[in-house]
């Protein structure tokens, strides 16, 4: 009977302690904005992310309170804001008290480029920028040519006998292949399926920043409410050490055998016989988890969400269709051909508004400032949804509707600048971005020269609950049809 009782009493703490965490605690008025009011020293609700869809939360406060308000991470204000101006202060205007995106020191096994801070970020930044130039990116064309083919055929080969295809699992060994050949220079066969745990390490990493169960949840509440006790964890899960080594042991086998081909493990090598503060050798093969993951899943999710996007809107897919066999002859997609491709370009810009892989990015501020009349002390967090600017029916009208025509050139005085950002903005811009454009392009337009992308009952976009920043979906299944 007390047993009975004591199990009654504590579902019922429970509910109440629940019902409590999920209810919206109100606002105060600080900084001269709507702050969502904190709860003791554990910050502002929501709590239990693994409820909610976060990008939709977002978007749903701007909506509420405004383009900026804020709320507390533990008894640190926290400034969220999708004002234009304001976003381009904080950016460009006033990066020299916002150069960090992170606000703990991470372990130098661990500081990658998004994470690095200060003068570790500047010295990092103007390493690894020469990775990407337009003339490295030229000699890229062919292997990711030659890969988007083999992905293609695979593709064909599986439609053979179903037309109607989930496409992620491919999506994710296509891009997986290609960064790791233009990168690292290694031939995976990741888009069938192989070399299964070189992938998995490589999933895994992402997979790993959810809020989905109790254990990620106090993680990522630990993270956010108390930055200094992350000084005593790791930032990056187990199968980003193992990218590490991987990285580690490239570099010194090519050191052993003198191979060099110009990519970015080369880049690294060559950086080696220069080494110098801050950087050390362990920073510096730590850039491969960074470069390995950011270069694939962000990548693959923009494409799959391409194939919703396509497959939902068939007109527009016919205006890029003719665009692309008026363009590109023969099915090579060269340097000259993809510069032509300039309604697909669009296309994949609007299907990176409507769906952007990362949902928000974050700065911190290093000294005192004042942005759009609002003063900032030093150590709070700026965080910018990107998702709910997207969404943002000042910036851009009717903002449910797939409208590549937004971003064709006679419409580029339409765009309020910084209000479109899937790979951020300002000095820490994603260094990948060009990179990740041309992939996209050249294996869609390849895709699509094959194959019309047709919706069926089962294309569908089913986002996660928990996802912090990056928006998952567990399949991409559309049909495939013949041209
Ligand atoms: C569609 C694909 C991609 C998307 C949507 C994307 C998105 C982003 C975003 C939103 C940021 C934060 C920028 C900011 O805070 O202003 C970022 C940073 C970064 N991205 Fe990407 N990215 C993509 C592809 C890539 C690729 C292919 C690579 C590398 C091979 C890469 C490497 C990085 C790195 C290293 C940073 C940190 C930059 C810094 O802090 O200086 N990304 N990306």
């Amino acid at each position: 009977m007390l047993f009975t009782l004591l199990i009654g009493l504590l579902a019922l703490a429970f509910v109440v302690v629940y019902k409590y965490l999920m209810q919206n605690r109100g606002v105060v008025e600080s900084f001269g904005i709507p702050m969502v009011k904190p709860f003791l020293i554990f910050g502002s609700p929501p709590y239990l992310y693994n409820q909610i869809l976060v990008h939709k939360y977002y978007q749903d406060m701007a909506k509420k309170l405004g383009k900026t308000w804020g709320r507390y991470d533990g008894r640190s204000p926290c400034i969220v804001s999708t004002d234009s101006d304001f976003i381009k202060e904080v950016l460009v205007k006033h990066f020299d008290s916002f150069t960090d995106a992170f606000n703990f020191p991470t372990d130098p096994k661990e500081t990658t480029l998004d994470s690095a801070m200060g003068e570790e970020w500047r010295a990092l930044r103007k390493m690894l920028s020469p990775v990407f130039t337009s003339g490295k990116l030229k000699g890229m064309l062919d292997p990711m040519d030659h890969i988007a083919d083999e992905a293609i055929d695979y593709i064909t080969e599986q439609v053979k006998t179903n037309p109607e295809i989930d496409l992620k699992p491919i999506l994710q060994g296509f891009t997986l292949d290609t960064i790791s050949k233009c990168a690292f220079g290694l031939s995976t066969k990741a888009h069938r399926g192989e070399n299964s745990d070189f992938a998995k390490a490589a999933y895994d990493v992402f997979s790993g920043f959810r809020a989905d169960n109790l254990g990620m949840l106090l993680f990522f509440h630990t993270f956010s409410h108390f930055p200094f006790v992350m000084k005593y964890m790791n930032l990056w899960p187990e199968s980003a050490h193992q990218i590490r080594q991987m990285t580690h042991d490239i570099i010194e086998e090519r050191a052993k055998k003198n191979i060099t081909t110009g990519d970015f493990i080369d880049k690294l090598r060559d950086e080696l016989e220069k080494l110098e503060a801050p950087i050390t050798r362990d920073m510096l093969d730590a850039q491969g988890i960074i470069f390995l993951t950011a270069g694939f899943e962000t990548t693959a999710n923009t494409l799959g969400h391409l194939m919703y996007n396509l497959s939902r809107n068939p007109d527009k897919q016919e205006i890029a269709f003719d665009e692309i066999m008026s363009v590109v002859e023969d099915s090579v997609i060269n340097h000259e051909t993809i510069k032509d491709l300039h309604y697909l370009e669009a296309t994949i810009m609007e299907s990176m508004r409507l769906c952007p892989p990362v949902t928000e990015h974050d700065r911190f501020c290093t000294k005192d400032c004042v942005v759009n009349g609002i003063k900032i002390p030093k150590g709070t967090r700026i965080q910018l949804p990107i998702y709910a600017c997207h969404y943002d029916e000042d910036y851009f009208p009717q903002p449910e509707k797939f409208e590549p025509e937004r971003f064709l050139k006679e419409n580029a005085d339409k765009i309020v600048p910084y209000t479109w950002r899937p790979f951020g903005g300002g000095n820490r811009v994603c260094i990948g971005q060009r990179f990740a454009l041309t992939e996209i392009k050249v294996f869609l337009a390849k895709l699509m020269r094959k194959y019309r992308i047709v919706a069926t009952p089962k294309t569908k976009v089913d986002y996660h609950k928990g996802d912090l920043f990056l928006l998952f979906f567990s399949e991409m299944v559309v049909k495939l049809e013949a041209r």
